[in-house]
């Protein structure tokens, strides 16, 4: 299935308003990726190295657990936390990395809000021989500094950004900046399906072996599709990598929770699916977190890889056209779930995920039992303990148990 409507365009969002000086690059890469993508030696490659070295395909897990504690529908678990370094990152690095191989790029360059796709990045440019440079907030360098020492120790350099909130979305443009000094030998890598064309629709393709598993996965596993399946959105990647290749499935529910931050009166929060009007950030049409004279306002999350003031133009398409079920979770509810989930399945899910997990528990309710629930946990939660330790741990949540 394609909500693609003309090339990088979904609905009313999408495009590509980037400086003139990125044109030829982005239809340099739209290019190389439209013949990479009809190259079946290309396809073998990327699987053949998320099989070999990722892990592929991650399991589709009973939460028996929560199921019980939940009283609902049947909870299953899509563990991106089981792939190599700890989130479904790694499947956009690795194509794009290999993509970057084939194109003759000799450098990559990325940006990273929590780390994890610095990280991933990282990985794949040590596993193919690239010199690495990511762009962090110094904020995030400050809450996500595990992954800023896996980088390290990964050969990445990693460039804190001074600017802005000095959080992921000023990472972003500084990423942007760079590349238009160095377009000529220099890989971008975006980490989610965002960004200006062909980017949204390059990350969604590598993240849909998410969805494709599923499908079959879930087929094995209880005999039919899930009822409903339930994902995180920062910009959107395991998302609409979970959700895409369900897109037609009419009987199967979408729904996406968002970063609802210290609550949407509030004014912090990462919810621009639920509160952001249409507008241009990063080189793409989509909702995005602004004021009345368009300028962007600064998003907050408990957890790095929520807090973005914009997201994916799919999304943005799908939620308008009412496919796409848009929920969002607080900080605090966000920590309660990570604790939930941790004391009753053992699982530290990343605090991204634990969104996820808030809202999927009145999901499972409302569905009810006999009903199926497919939650993706995009990651896992090592690289937040500090955060969440710096807030006290709780000694008892409720009725999981000891
Ligand atoms: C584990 C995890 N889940 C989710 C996200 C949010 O990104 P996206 O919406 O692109 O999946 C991140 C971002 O860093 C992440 O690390």
């Amino acid at each position: 299935m394609d909500t693609e409507t003309a090339p990088g365009r979904f609905g009313r969002y999408g495009g590509r308003y980037v400086p003139e000086t990125l044109v030829p690059a982005h239809l340099e890469l739209e290019q190389a990726y439209a013949e990479a993508r009809k190259d079946p030696a290309f396809d073998e490659q990327v699987s053949q190295v998320l099989r070999e070295y990722v892990g592929r395909e991650t399991p589709l897990t009973p939460a028996r657990r929560l199921t019980e504690l939940w009283g609902g529908a049947e909870v299953w678990l899509k563990r991106e936390d089981l792939a190599h370094t700890g989130a479904h990152k790694i499947n956009n690095t690795i194509g794009q990395v290999l993509l970057a191989r084939r194109m003759g790029k000799k450098r990559i360059i990325a940006e990273t809000g929590a780390g994890q796709h610095g990280v991933a990045t990282a990985t794949a440019c040590a596993l193919f021989g690239m010199p690495c440079e990511v762009f962090m907030g110094a904020v995030d360098v400050e809450r996500q500094s595990l992954n800023v020492f896996r980088m390290k120790a990964l050969g990445a350099k990693v460039t804190p950004v001074e600017s802005g909130s000095r959080t992921l979305k000023d990472a972003m443009n500084e990423a942007m900046r760079t590349w238009v000094a160095q377009v000529e030998d220099t890989y971008y890598v975006i980490g989610s399906a965002a960004g200006p064309h062909p980017y949204p629709t390059i990350v969604r393709d590598f993240q849909s072996v998410i969805g494709r598993e599923v499908r079959t996965q879930s087929l094995v596993a209880f005999g039919k599709l899930p009822d409903a399946i339930i994902a995180c959105i920062g910009g959107g990647s395991n998302a609409i990598g979970i959700l895409h290749p369900f897109i037609h499935d009419k009987d199967v529910r979408l729904v996406g929770v968002e970063a609802g931050g210290h609550g949407l009166s509030s004014g912090q929060h990462g919810a621009s699916l639920t509160l952001g009007t249409e507008g241009v950030l990063h080189g793409s049409r989509s909702l995005v977190l602004q004021d009345e004279n368009g300028q962007i306002i600064e998003a907050h999350s408990i957890s790095a890889g929520l807090d973005y003031p914009g997201v994916g133009p799919e999304l943005a398409h799908l939620a308008k056209t009412g496919r796409l079920e848009v929920r969002t979770a607080t900080d605090d509810e966000a920590l309660a779930a990570f604790y939930r989930v941790s004391r009753t399945e053992g699982i530290l899910p990343a605090l991204e995920s634990s969104h996820a997990f808030a809202r999927a528990e009145d999901l499972a309710r409302e569905l009810g039992k006999g009903k199926h629930l497919v939650i993706n946990c995009s990651g896992r939660g090592d690289k937040d303990v500090a955060t969440i330790a710096a807030r006290g741990i709780p000694a008892a949540i409720g009725q999981e148990g000891a």
